[in-house]
């Protein structure tokens, strides 16, 4: 009884920081409250704790009493047994452990966005331990708590009521731009399974190898899972060369069929499902390497995308997807969809056939004309498609899940036309980005996301209910094109992943210092069970200027753009320049202003009087991997009138590309006296993008 009446109140408050009553009406404090001084180990952290008398040993004999079938009694007794090796269950013993499946509250919503089931309840006593959940995923889920909580053969008493906030707690594994082997994958769902995350997302396929064997199509295998170059730089430096497995120096691999079915259930033994990622049609250069006949015609160039004109694409499309349906039982199946180029099938005679036969105006509407047959396609199977943001341009094939990389803006777009969404901006969710002080860390991709900005994120507490519903949750997304050995994999995904999984379950986050002293502990474990994460002991952090807000002569005054910053690096707007607020090691936090194009950065700042002058100075941001780079030449320039200028300094700089990021200010010092101060900074000869974040007068 006392569980239906929990479940119940998830059902209600579930987008809320929920303060949970208990059966008898008396309110339980909430995690926020409690979890700080009480339990310092649990990530995620569980709905609400309440910490009782005693501790009980996991040591010994105990009696074991359960109602789950005898199939689930065993694979309960090896979890347990794994879990608490010197604990011996029995039908003896003065101390009890109970494990109960209890009736599911009958209200509870069998929707995509259902939670319900993966609740439970754990009560620890000195003399017995209670746990009780509406399911087999509740059950394994409070047994994780129960391992979480160990320390040294010991648990602690405590009342533990719990449910997930967000039904999808995913992460996505880029497998082509470096592989990874079975064993590894086995290794991160025992983790993930710690976690209480649920979704594996596999992107199996991808221009730098097809990583999963399909029999009807032998060559793609064959063919392209094995690279010149170990590394994906290497492979790219080497001109993107294919090799077959027997040749000299050789790297990659695939994964049987046998071993993606290993996979499968390894991860349903843990409450995890599989979803398989067939890239299309873009990211297929291995495709068409495999398969040159699926190639558009009349290519003059480099072309990552299969021809949507040609029959046989569809005909190749669905034999594949039959293969992929029968090793993974999951229902949704992951179509890519992301950055094709689409550009040669604007001169591809079949492309255009289709467009005009098909009254499609745009490419971008020939990728949804795909999209939607490929819909087509795996709901006659009963499956559910997802794909990547761009599957909104043209039009959203009806049944599909939107997986919102680019922002949430694609996913909130795809809610309001009653979409389910997976949410993975890339500010919050990709693991691939720098997790501290970019010269501090091994080449990453992009930008940064420290384990904070990570843990900042809630996929729908800031939307309203009519959206916040169709968010089935998030996803952490691991690109792996720098990522080139498995200890360096991990490196990346934990301790972010941590993070992902808090986001993804517990309905009162806690503050950041607080859930920073629990990522620490499970950091330990985690090293302790052979993983390599990041080690957050040593992290540098976020740039010193972010943290403070500057006081200078021009902050608050009128700024005349004479060249327009870019339309999406706007920061905070006209004003961003002088408002006293630095950037961080994120050129995308808001408090960068992107200029790009002929004239870059060329401002007026009007200080309302003549004032004396004796430091005029601004910050640079440089990611060369972002095309981003420190000014060529910067020009300064005063007025008393606004009218009449000259020239206080000018400076040409050598733009160095050797380090991939960097943060350079640039600075005029002397004595002048003026109003107007025009500040104007240049690229070279490499063009690219000019960031900065303030222009500082003093
Ligand atoms: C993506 O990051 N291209 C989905």
């Amino acid at each position: 009884m006392i569980m239906k009446h929990f479940l119940f109140l998830f059902l209600a408050f579930s987008s809320c920081f929920v303060s949970v009553l208990a059966a008898d009406g008396e309110r339980l404090p909430a995690v926020g409250e409690r979890l700080a001084a009480d339990v310092a180990r649990l990530i995620p952290a569980p709905a609400t704790y309440v910490k009782t008398e005693g501790e009980m040993k996991m040591t010994g004999q105990m009696r074991f009493v359960t109602n789950v079938t005898a199939q689930e009694r065993k694979a309960l007794q090896g979890l347990l047994a794994e879990a608490f090796p010197a604990m011996q269950l029995d039908k003896r013993g003065k101390r009890v452990l109970q494990i109960r499946l209890i009736p599911p509250h009958h209200e509870a919503k069998q929707t995509a966005n259902d939670r319900s089931e993966e609740g439970y309840q754990l009560r620890i006593t000195p003399r017995d331990i209670h746990l009780e959940a509406s399911s087999m995923k509740g059950l394994f889920y409070g047994v994780q708590t129960l391992r979480q909580l160990e320390e040294q053969g010991r648990v602690a008493c405590c009342d533990i009521k719990d449910a997930p906030k967000y039904a999808y707690r995913g992460v996505m594994l880029d497998c082509s731009r470096h592989f990874w082997p079975k064993e590894f994958i086995l290794k991160q769902l025992d983790a993930m399974a710690y976690l209480k995350m649920n979704r594996l997302h596999l992107h199996l396929t991808d221009d730098a190898g097809w990583r999963m064997e399909i029999k009807q199509y032998p060559a793609l295998t064959e063919k392209t899972a094995w690279r010149v170059g170990a590394t994906w730089n290497e492979w790219r430096e080497q001109g993107q060369r294919y090799a077959r497995k027997e040749d000299k120096g050789a790297t990659g691999g695939y994964y049987t069929q046998q071993d993606l079915k290993d996979i499968v259930a390894y991860a349903a033994a843990r409450h995890i499902t599989v979803i398989p990622e067939i890239e299309m049609p873009g990211h297929s250069a291995e495709v068409l390497h495999a398969y040159p006949e699926l190639q558009c015609e009349q290519v003059s160039q480099r072309n990552s995308d299969l021809c949507v004109g040609n029959e046989q694409t569809f005909v190749f499309l669905e034999n594949v997807l039959r293969e992929v349906m029968n090793i993974f039982p999951s229902k949704y199946i992951h179509i890519g969809g992301d950055e094709a180029s689409r550009q040669a099938w604007a001169a591809c005679p079949r492309c255009q056939q289709r467009m005009k036969a098909e009254g499609l105006q745009t490419v971008a509407e020939l990728q949804a004309y795909l999209t939607r047959r490929m819909e087509r396609f795996l709901n006659g199977h009963g499956r559910v498609l997802i794909g990547w943001d761009e599957i909104l341009e043209g039009q959203l094939a009806p049944n599909a899940v939107v997986m919102s990389w680019r922002g949430e803006e694609g996913g909130i777009a795809a809610t309001k036309a009653g979409h389910d969404v997976i949410m993975t901006p890339g500010r919050y969710c990709y693991l691939d980005r720098y997790q501290d002080y970019p010269p501090s860390q091994p080449q990453a991709f992009g930008s940064y996301m420290s384990l904070e900005q990570c843990y900042a994120y809630d996929p729908a507490g800031h939307l309203p209910d009519s959206i916040a519903k169709h968010i089935l949750g998030l996803q952490g997304n691991l690109w792996t094109e720098q990522v080139p050995t498995m200890a360096h994999c991990e490196y990346m995904l934990y301790p972010r992943l941590l993070a992902i999984a808090e986001n993804g379950w517990s309905h009162g986050k806690t503050d950041y210092a607080d859930f920073r002293r629990r990522a620490l502990h499970l950091q330990d474990v985690l090293v302790s069970r052979g993983y390599h994460p990041f080690d957050l002991r040593k992290e540098v952090g976020e740039r010193a200027e972010k943290k403070t807000v500057m006081q200078h002569l021009a902050v608050g005054k009128r700024v005349v753009y004479h060249a327009p910053y870019a339309a999406n690096y706007p920061a905070s707007g006209d004003g961003a320049l002088v408002d006293g607020k630095s950037g961080g090691w994120d050129f995308q936090d808001g408090a960068w202003q992107g200029f790009i194009g002929a004239d870059r950065l060329d401002v007026t700042i009007d200080l309302g009087e003549i004032k004396p002058l004796k430091l005029i100075k601004a910050a640079f941001f440089q990611s060369v991997s972002a095309e981003i780079y420190t000014p060529a030449e910067v020009g300064i320039l005063v007025s008393d009138d606004g009218v009449h200028f000259e020239q206080l300094d000018h400076r040409r700089y050598e733009v160095d590309t050797s380090t991939d990021f960097k943060v350079q200010t640039m600075e005029w010092c002397g004595a002048a006296k003026a109003r107007f101060i025009r500040y104007q900074a240049k690229s070279g000869q490499l063009g690219g993008w000019i960031f900065t974040d303030e222009i500082c007068v003093q």
